[in-house]
């Protein structure tokens, strides 16, 4: 089959953040690679552009309900492909994952509440936590032998002051598909000390064929999961997200806060979850897309091995994102942010918004052409070189 990954794709022009973003928003020029927001250069699946070429051309856009029919498609796929068991009605609509979570806290949650993370994580924790006048609890993940762990010891203490915890799973930006032990671990922790889990499984369909992702929800049914299509079928602009929550109580807590958030589906947004979720096409597309990252990441990580040994990584078990330790290279990260923007010429994802630890790393998105990669490898070699750090 042909290569999904290695697909020529202009995004330029399109108003694409990734892209587009560079110039409007840090007035770079075009030249330099964008190897930072979280979405991949390729189209989507053929049967899901298919499906909403077809619901364009109805040309209904009016007020939209969440359709049973998604809800069937997110509870079918939930089963098949991570063995959870979640009734349809479970299942509510978000306009994104991020603002789900936002929700989550707000209903579920009061002003000064403790809510706990483990860092480095996905900024908007962070920013959604002390945006709603919760208290950040950060149970910091560990590295053992070059592997991200969970500190038990750091969460056990962190739940003790906690009303939820925000786990990410696979964890952005480290990579980890969490373990079912670590996971049972997690559950029992919570249970102890009544703490509400919500996990944020945006990337679980991106795991790596090598690994197996564990739905948390399913060692325990109180557990609030938050997901959508949007990673694994790259369709993140569409905002066409769910939450599962089987707790009666909680949802209606939590419907009640989108209702004052005004969250409704866009007309595109059902036909996007069940043609992702239902298609065997769009299935088909994954798996082999699941093939390509797994191996391109691999790759990736050889070329920075054998060429920039000043740069240090883990090995992600999921996603497209590779979290790059820069400790050895005598900048600051401001002189390290000008440096790769001006003289290498490569865009990341800088590490110090993930939390303390992530001050000495950047986070670089490899869902791109390989030829940008190694484009992106040579260009740090050289100025390294240049600079006599190799
Ligand atoms: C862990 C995680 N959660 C949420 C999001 C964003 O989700 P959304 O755009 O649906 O708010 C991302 C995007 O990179 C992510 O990595």
């Amino acid at each position: 089959m042909k290569s999904i990954l290695q697909q020529q794709l202009e995004r330029t022009g399109t108003n694409s953040v990734k892209w587009d973003g560079l110039g409007r928003w840090f007035r770079l020029s075009e030249d330099v690679l964008p190897l930072w927001v979280a979405d991949i250069d390729i189209r989507t699946a053929p049967s899901i552009s298919e499906a909403l070429a077809a619901k364009a051309a109805q040309g209904e856009f009016g007020y939209t309900l969440f359709a049973p029919e998604a809800q069937d498609a997110v509870s079918d796929w939930y089963g098949r492909r991570h063995d959870l068991n979640i009734e349809p009605k479970h299942v509510l609509f978000s306009s994104g994952v991020v603002p789900a979570l936002t929700h989550i806290v707000e209903a579920l949650t009061d002003v000064g509440d403790g809510v706990v993370i483990q860092s480095p994580v996905y900024p908007p924790f962070y920013e959604l936590v002390d945006g709603s006048k919760r208290q950040v609890l950060d149970a910091p993940l560990k590295v053992t032998e070059g592997r991200y762990e969970m500190d038990f010891v750091a969460l056990e203490e962190a739940m003790k002051q906690a009303k939820l915890f925000l786990l990410c799973s696979p964890h952005n930006p480290v990579g980890r598909v969490w373990t079912k032990t670590e996971l049972l671990k997690v559950v029992e922790l919570a249970n102890q000390y009544d703490v509400i889990v919500v996990a944020d499984e945006i990337h679980a369909d991106l795991t790596f064929p090598s690994q197996k992702h564990t739905a948390i929800a399913s060692l325990d049914q109180r557990v609030i999961t938050v997901s959508a299509p949007s990673k694994a079928f790259n369709i993140a602009g569409l905002f066409a997200s769910y939450i599962i929550c089987s707790v009666d109580g909680w949802r209606k807590q939590i419907t009640k806060v989108q209702n004052k958030h005004h969250v409704l589906p866009t007309p595109f947004a059902n036909t996007a979850i069940i043609a992702a979720y239902t298609d065997t096409r769009a299935e088909r597309w994954l798996d082999q897309l699941r093939e390509e990252l797994e191996q391109q990441m691999n790759e990736v990580i050889d070329l920075i091995e054998s060429n920039l040994p000043m740069l240090h990584t883990t090995r992600p078990e999921a996603s497209y994102l590779l979290w790059i330790d820069f400790s050895q290279l005598p900048m600051s990260s401001e002189e390290r942010k000008s440096w790769l923007h001006d003289e290498v010429r490569i865009f990341l994802s800088p590490g110090r918004p993930f939390g303390p630890a992530g001050e000495t790393f950047e986070r670089m998105n490899i869902g791109t052409r390989r030829e940008l990669l190694e484009e992106a490898v040579h260009r740090l070699q050289t100025q390294l070189e240049r600079k006599a750090f190799v």
